[in-house]
């Protein structure tokens, strides 16, 4: 009795130390690297850019869908994967209308757009994955923020996963600070990541379903700024109502600054689930860092951007490399 105790406790212990190690190889960044296409396809990079630049020279605001398209990728399914650009089929249900995304997440055309040069250029090399963590790249840098390296050689998923995004993941806007924090955490992402990534609010839009009980019912708002808000935002529930939009950041909506964080110090924050970071909690002397210290802002932003594409890639010979990025190869 004692030994067989003893021998199962001896293989549990070996079963939890592969299961370590496992989760170690599996959420491991070793394989990604800012060479990874320096061979194989050394105009990415310069391929990438022109491409977002010109998207977003057009419309500034495709610069922050691009950008918003690589955080619901990497924390949805097998990391940054590129499993939220695959489109429903009859027989797939992909990512694209689970609740945070549908009728929300945009800028496809880009990403076909960049696809389809680097096809031409170096074919079946470039992830779908790594196209997203360039372009995230370089809207921010193009939008005026910071540049960093971008680690590559992901690889394509071939799945997705609706219920993940739809639930349980990427956190709402109704959340409390808590539930961002425990969001983040359990993509091993730090309070101070979640703080400094949030402040990609900077650039952008929402619609009004997602910040009208906000701007009509909260008491932590600005009594003007909801008003200047409620202009653009009627109360009464329906289309087409719901889906007018509005700066994420009124005062600078299209520079990526730390205008966010002063907002949030003038209780201007646009969603809750903002106005949650400077609301009391641990979170408030970050807040006020940031607000206060550009510098400091980028630093933790790009290391916080690093980490966020590292989320357990795909690597090695794992998915795919897709020809088009809205559909499994065969
Ligand atoms: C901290 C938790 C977060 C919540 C609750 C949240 C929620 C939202 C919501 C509700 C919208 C507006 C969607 C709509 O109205 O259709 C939005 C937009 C946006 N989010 Fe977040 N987000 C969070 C974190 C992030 C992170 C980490 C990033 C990137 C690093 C990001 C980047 C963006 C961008 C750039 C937009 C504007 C997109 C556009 O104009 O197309 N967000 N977010
Ligand atoms: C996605 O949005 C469309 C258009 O508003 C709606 O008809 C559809 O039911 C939504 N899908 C899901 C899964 O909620
Ligand atoms: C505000 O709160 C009231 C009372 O809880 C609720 O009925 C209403 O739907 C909320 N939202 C708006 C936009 O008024």
């Amino acid at each position: 009795m004692a030994a067989s105790n003893s021998h199962s406790a001896s293989s549990f212990l070996f079963i939890v130390s592969f299961a370590v190690l496992v989760i170690f190889t599996g959420s491991s960044s070793a394989q990604l690297s800012k060479n990874f296409y320096s061979k194989s396809c050394p105009k990415v990079f310069s391929t990438v850019k022109s491409v977002v630049h010109s998207a977003i020279s057009k419309q500034p605001r495709q610069g922050a869908s691009l950008h918003r398209l690589h955080f619901h990728n990497c924390f949805v399914n097998q990391g940054c994967d590129g499993s939220v650009l695959l489109d429903d089929t009859p027989t797939f249900t992909g990512e694209k209308t689970a609740a945070p995304n549908n009728g929300s997440i945009r800028a496809f055309e880009v990403v076909d757009e960049i696809k389809s040069k680097i096809e031409k250029e170096c074919p079946g090399v470039v992830s779908c994955a790594d196209i997203l963590a360039i372009a995230a790249r370089d809207s921010v840098k193009i939008l005026g923020g910071p540049k960093w390296d971008v680690k590559l050689g992901r690889r394509d998923s071939k799945t997705a996963s609706f219920s993940a995004a739809n639930n349980g993941v990427i956190p709402p806007p109704s959340s409390t600070l808590s539930i961002l924090i425990t969001r983040f955490k359990a993509k091993g992402l730090s309070t101070k990541d979640m703080v400094a990534l949030s402040g990609a609010h900077t650039i952008g839009k929402a619609r009004c379903i997602i910040f009208r009980d906000r701007i009509y019912n909260d008491t932590n708002i600005d009594i003007s700024f909801a008003k200047t808000r409620q202009n653009k935002c009627p109360r009464t529930t329906g289309l087409p109502g719901d889906n007018k939009i509005s700066h994420l950041d009124l005062q600078t909506p299209t520079a990526f600054d730390n205008y966010y964080y002063k907002n949030l110090i003038k209780q201007k924050g646009l969603l809750r689930s903002d106005q949650q970071l400077f609301n009391g909690g641990s979170t408030k002397s970050l807040v006020k860092k940031y607000s206060q210290d550009t510098e400091t802002f980028y630093f933790d932003f790009v290391n916080a951007m690093i980490k966020m594409g590292d989320i357990q890639p795909l690597t090695g010979s794992s998915g795919e490399i897709r020809k088009n990025c809205r559909k499994m190869n065969n």
